[in-house]
Parts: C-alpha cells; structure tokens; sequence
C-alpha cells in the first residue's frame, strides 16, 4: 500500500518483567514479540516500517534485520517523544502512519488493516484502536465527551477515581495523518504522573484543534493483549498458542490436547497428522502428513516426510524421511538425515549421520559421524567409536551391512556393501564386501569345572 508507514515502538527497557533480557526480545510461542509485530505489519505491505529502538537497540536489529529501518531512541522519554524520533525518515511525507507498540503480538494484521479502513472512511487526523477490558488497570483510558467522541486518553496514573471505573481501553495502536502526527509531537508536554511525553496527548490536541479523531473499537480485548510482565507474557502465550493451535485443526491436524501442545508460529503441518499430548514443535519445523508425534516429542528446526512417528523423542536440526519410526526415548542431534522406512528405537543417539532407506537401529546405539547406506541392521548395544578424546572420525557403512549386537566401530571405519558383524566385535579395521567379521576372544569351556569348584 502506498503512502501508508508503520512505527513499531521497541525502545523501552520494560523494567515490570524484571529481566536481563529486553523486553520486547521476550519470545511468544518462540519468537520475540516485536516480530511478532513487524511480521503482522509486514503482510500489510505497508510502504516504510521503522522501528524505534533504545534498550538493547542492537539486539532488536539484529533480530529483525532488514524487515525494518531503525532509528534511535537514546533515552527513554515516553512515546510520543520515541514516534518523534521517526520524524528524520518519515516526517515529510504525505500519506498515514500506523503506529503499534512492540509489546502487543497478538494484534493481528487483519485488526490492523480494519482500523486503518475506519480511519480512512472517517476522514480523521488520528484513529486509536480501542478494546473494552474485563479489568482495566494498566492501560490508558478512553474518556470520550458527551457526543460520544474521544476527548482524551488518560494513563492508569493520572486517572481519578472515576475514570479508572472506564473499561474502554487504549489498545496503543494508533492511524493518524502523517504530516499532522509529527506537527502535533511538538506540542507533546511532559507534566504528567511519569513525567513523560505521552503519545495518547496528540489525540486530545488533535481534538481541542477540531480536527476530526475517531476511535475503532474491537470487540477481541484478548488480541489487544499488553506485555508488560510475566503473568501478561504467559497469558500471551496461552492466547497465541490456542491461535496456533486452532489454525492446524482447521487445516486438518489432530490435536488431542491443544492445552498441552506448543507449536511455533512458523512451523507446517500436513494434514491427518495427529499430535499427541506434550508435544512441542518448535522452529521452521515442516511435517508431512499422516505422521503421529508424540506423546511427549520435542522437535525443533527439523523436516518430517509424512507418515512418520516420533514417539518420545527429540529431534533437532534433522532431516526424516516417509514411514519412519523414531522412538519411544530417541535422540537425533543436529544434522542427521534419515531415509524412508528406516528405524530408530528406544535409547538410540544419532548425532550428525545419514541414514539410508529401510535401515534399522532398533535399541540402545550410538550412531555419531557415520554414512550408513540403505537396509543396514545395526544391533542392539552397537556404538560408533567416534572420538579419540581430541578429534572426531567418520564412520562409513555401506549397504546391505548386517552389524551384530554390541560392535564396537573403531573410526575411521568403513564396512563394505554386505558384510557381516559377529556380535561382540570391535571392529578396528575395514571390512571387505559380504566378509564376516569377527573381532573377539573367542570362547573356551572347560567340561566338569563347575562341579569341581562346587566340591572344594
Ligand atoms: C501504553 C500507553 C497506554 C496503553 C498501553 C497499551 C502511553 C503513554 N501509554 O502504556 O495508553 O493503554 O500502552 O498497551 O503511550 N517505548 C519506547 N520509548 C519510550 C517509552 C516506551 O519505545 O520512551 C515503547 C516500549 O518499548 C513499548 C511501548 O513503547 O513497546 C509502550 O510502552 P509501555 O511503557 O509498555 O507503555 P504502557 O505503560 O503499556
Ligand atoms: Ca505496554
């Protein structure tokens, strides 16, 4: 959309959530706040997003990157003075600015767009969306004359008795005509409770002018949500993750228990997969359909073919095939990739390995640093011995390889297409082409000696 701007408000240190971290870097359903914000204005199309940044300034940029230009906000001197600090990048422009503050992420774009439509068919010079609030406390209030227009906004500690009874609440975002925003900041004072320049103010001024503000009033006040502290944080995340939630079960993902199911805001999942309880999906996590996750899997930044289940395991940073079975209690660290139809079973590591079509690890491995090729068995108990405690060595199996219970592959190794380990071995050297490989004391019975023992 042309001649339209965005101010996202990102400066504050947010010293209510008591935390070292800033808080508009505070993740909901794993990712900060802020772009939450930025990425809802993004799908708007707006011409220009500048965000005002102060607090940890480099953090937030480095967070957002080139979804935003940036400005400075050096010190903290309240809202209105932090939209000011936008004037050097938008302040001669004609069109209108959507200013949103970086700690409300659930506003969503579609509630954003409504309002800028309302305050365009008014023809205002400002337009705040408004939410009526269960309970109010924090928020500025809405005051509005006896015509029912808005006369004023008032914080929460500047209020009387009497406006603090007011439900309607200033939900911090704001349309106005640009060329008049930044007119009107100049006229931004600071004698109030926090001693601070109040963005709300340009409305009263606006209105004391006679020029035209509106208020649109949405009837979500959930989506209006303001983070300021760790309870509004949790309450952020229950409301985004029951947003998310909501939106794969209306694309057909089965989610027994939403209540206990996390899924980040970027993950895919394809459809007649069924999450169990205790399931979190985090990261650009892409699943395929018909797969079962779960109960209790944690997958992070992984791709998922479809009809695979992870049952009780934990999945990082990895690649997984069509029909594969993972779990129950498997770990795969970063940077594994498994075939189609392959197995890995209860108590099995595989860190940084590749994995071939129907191959099968069925308990108790350690996989670290190996090529396996497709329809390899490896046994119960085998390990890769990868590390000689200074440096990590590769392990290669090639296909058909039958490895028996409790091997030891001493590596560098390779095991060549189609040979055979004997349980108990610790291979040290290559294995040629369907050999049998036998690498272990071999065994001695000693007739009659039990009772001979016995009889001492
Ligand atoms: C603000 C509004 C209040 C509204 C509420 C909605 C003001 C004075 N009050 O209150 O009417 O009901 O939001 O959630 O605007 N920030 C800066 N620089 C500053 C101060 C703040 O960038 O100097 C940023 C903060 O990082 C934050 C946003 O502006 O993202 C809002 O500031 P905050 O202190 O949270 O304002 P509230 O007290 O919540
Ligand atoms: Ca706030």
């Amino acid at each position: 959309m042309t001649n339209i701007f965005a101010i996202v408000l990102a400066a504050g240190q947010g010293t209510r959530m008591k935390s070292k971290l800033y808080k508009v870097l505070h993740p909901v359903c794993g990712k900060p706040m802020v772009e939450h914000v930025v990425d809802h204005i993004e799908t708007l199309n707006v011409e220009r997003i500048v965000t005002v940044v102060g607090h940890g300034a480099d953090k937030v940029k480095e967070q957002l990157g080139d979804k935003s230009e940036y400005v400075l906000q050096a010190e903290q001197l309240g809202t209105a003075h932090a939209v000011q600090q936008a004037e050097e990048i938008l302040g001669a422009l004609e069109g209108t600015t959507l200013v949103v503050c970086g700690d409300t992420p659930l506003i969503r774009p579609e509630t954003m767009k409504a309002l800028f439509d309302f305050h365009t068919a008014q023809k205002a010079k400002a337009t705040i969306l408004t939410a009526v609030a269960e309970n109010p406390t924090g928020y500025g209030r809405i005051i509005r004359n006896e015509g029912g227009q808005v006369a004023q906004i008032v914080e929460q500690k500047d209020a009387t008795f009497e406006q603090q009874l007011v439900k309607e609440i200033n939900t911090g975002t704001y349309c106005f005509d640009n060329k008049a925003l930044f007119e009107t900041l100049k006229l931004v004072g600071n004698d109030n409770a926090q001693g601070e320049y109040y963005l709300p103010d340009v409305i009263e001024i606006l209105q004391k002018q006679g020029e035209i503000v509106s208020a649109y009033v949405t009837n979500d006040f959930d989506e209006t949500l303001g983070v300021n502290d760790r309870f509004a944080l949790s309450q952020a995340e229950e409301l985004m993750r029951a947003r998310i939630n909501e939106r794969h079960m209306r694309n057909g993902v089965t989610i027994i228990n939403p209540a206990t199911t996390h899924i980040s805001t970027d993950a895919i999942i394809g459809s007649d997969t069924v999450l169990l309880p205790g399931v979190i999906i985090e990261g650009k996590t892409i699943i395929g359909e018909d797969c079962t996750i779960g109960p209790n899997s944690h997958i992070v930044d992984s791709k998922i073919g479809n009809g695979t289940t992870v049952h009780s395991s934990v999945v990082l940073n990895s690649t997984v095939g069509d029909v594969t079975a993972i779990g129950p209690f498997a770990h795969l660290r970063p940077e594994s990739t498994l075939g189609n139809h392959v197995k890995i079973g209860n108590f099995v590591e595989v860190k940084k390995s590749t994995l071939g079509d129907d191959s099968k690890v069925s308990h108790l491995s350690y996989i670290g640093d190996a090529e396996v090729g497709s329809n390899v068995n490896i046994g119960c108990g085998s390990i890769t011995v990868n590390y000689d405690g200074k440096n990590k060595h590769k392990t290669t199996i090639e296909d058909d390889v039958f490895v028996g219970c409790n091997t030891n592959l001493v590596a560098p190794i390779t095991v060549r297409k189609g040979a055979f380990i004997a349980a108990g071995s610790t291979i040290t050297k290559e294995v040629p082409e369907e050999a049998l490989a036998i690498a272990r004391a071999r065994q001695e019975n000693k007739l009659g000696y039990v009772n001979k023992l016995n009889s001492k």
